[in-house]
């Protein structure tokens, strides 16, 4: 499948050398991405917070060579990691008919994180959209006249091809990928802004992340979308995300906190229902987690403030409240809630309006 918007007219020009650095967030999914077709085509929308905090950094060196195929080296904070490289050709393979540049180039690609790796936040969203950012801004370079929208479209289009939920990260601070009835302009090929009113209640809404396992997953996103194929609830799940999405909606216009945080606790929860309910089934939550969750939920009960909690694919708990609780919120996280966190270890975290370049 060959999406012919984003295929170049040929470059009238190709750049000696130079570099270009860019760093891009991670985000937070409110409505879930998990079962996804070929070409990364998600199986249901989803729509997540952009934040501000949790980056990649990313420069990419690039130098004309005439030798075929792919050539680069990436580096991990320093230090060369040849375990990235089968993803950054499998990207690279994917996204050369878009930037036929690729193979002209040898590339040394330096990144680095402003959270711990591995700590189970979506270092792909945001490793990958960087990488992204890198490459369209490259094109850009060679190609001056491409506008600012465009310029943002490809970068998501691209970095859907590198990782799907890396596609919510180029802008913010509310990205809708996935095609839905509803929400005008949204696409399986790439992230938009959510196009409609946002109540102020969401404004610089925050995102404590505490990170219970910093482990490698023991079972990767990947393998975990392929088992929503003939799973026996992926239909009604694929549903639920569109009607979530369609209540998402009407929370957002009003701002009603205590709906938002049943959307939103509910996907969570499906989410995992999915892994525990695969046939091979698995689990990432941790006893910790389930701690976590059960202390918010208390808490809620107890203050009626607006907290609530999301999970990724692992066992990290995101706990989500509005700016105008962050005090109250804040300490109760401090003093009942890190103490189930590896190394007592937490982000906080906030939206973001996504990507920004550093050297162009
Ligand atoms: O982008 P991937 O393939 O790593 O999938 C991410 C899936 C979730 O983080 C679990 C949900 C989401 O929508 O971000």
């Amino acid at each position: 499948m060959i999406v012919s918007e984003f295929v170049p007219k040929p470059y009238k020009f190709l750049l000696d050398s130079g570099s270009v650095t860019y760093n891009s967030p991670s985000n937070i999914a409110l409505v879930k991405y998990w079962g996804k077709e070929a070409h990364q085509i998600p199986a249901n929308p989803s729509i997540s917070f952009t934040l501000n905090n949790c980056k990649t950094l990313t420069t990419l060196q690039f130098e004309k060579k005439t030798t075929k195929g792919f050539s680069f080296e990436v580096f991990f904070e320093g230090i060369i990691k040849n375990e990235f490289m089968p993803k950054i050709v499998q990207f690279f393979e994917r996204i050369e008919v878009y930037l036929p540049f690729l193979s002209r180039y040898h590339f040394k690609i330096e990144t680095s994180n402003t959270f711990p790796h591995s700590s189970g936040i979506a270092s792909s969203a945001s490793g990958m959209s960087a990488l992204a950012l890198c490459l369209v801004q490259l094109e850009q370079r060679l190609n001056p006249e491409t506008t600012k929208a465009f310029f943002n479209k490809k970068a998501s289009f691209l970095a859907r091809l590198g990782s799907g939920s890396a596609c919510r990260s180029i802008e913010g601070p509310l990205i809708v990928w996935g095609s839905h009835d509803n929400i005008i302009g949204s696409s399986d090929f790439l992230g938009i802004k959510y196009p409609y009113e946002v109540h102020p209640n969401f404004n610089n809404f925050c995102d404590t992340i505490l990170l219970v396992d910093k482990g490698e997953k023991q079972v990767s996103s990947t393998v975990g979308h392929d088992l929503m194929h003939g799973h026996p609830f992926a239909e009604q799940r694929f549903a639920q995300a569109h009607t979530n999405i369609d209540a998402l909606i009407k929370v957002f216009k009003t701002g009603d906190l205590s709906a938002f945080i049943s959307i939103v606790e509910r996907e969570a929860l499906t989410l995992h229902a999915m892994m525990m309910s695969s046939d091979p089934y698995f689990t990432l939550m941790k006893p910790n987690t389930l701690e976590i969750i059960n202390k918010i939920w208390a808490f809620r009960k107890k203050t009626g403030l607006h907290i609530c909690f999301t999970l990724d694919a692992g066992a990290n708990v995101h706990v989500l409240f509005p700016e105008n609780e962050a005090n109250e919120i804040r300490q109760f996280v401090k003093a009942s809630l890190i103490m189930h966190c590896q190394n007592e270890h937490f982000i906080e975290d906030n939206l973001g309006q996504g990507a920004q370049p550093i050297k162009i």
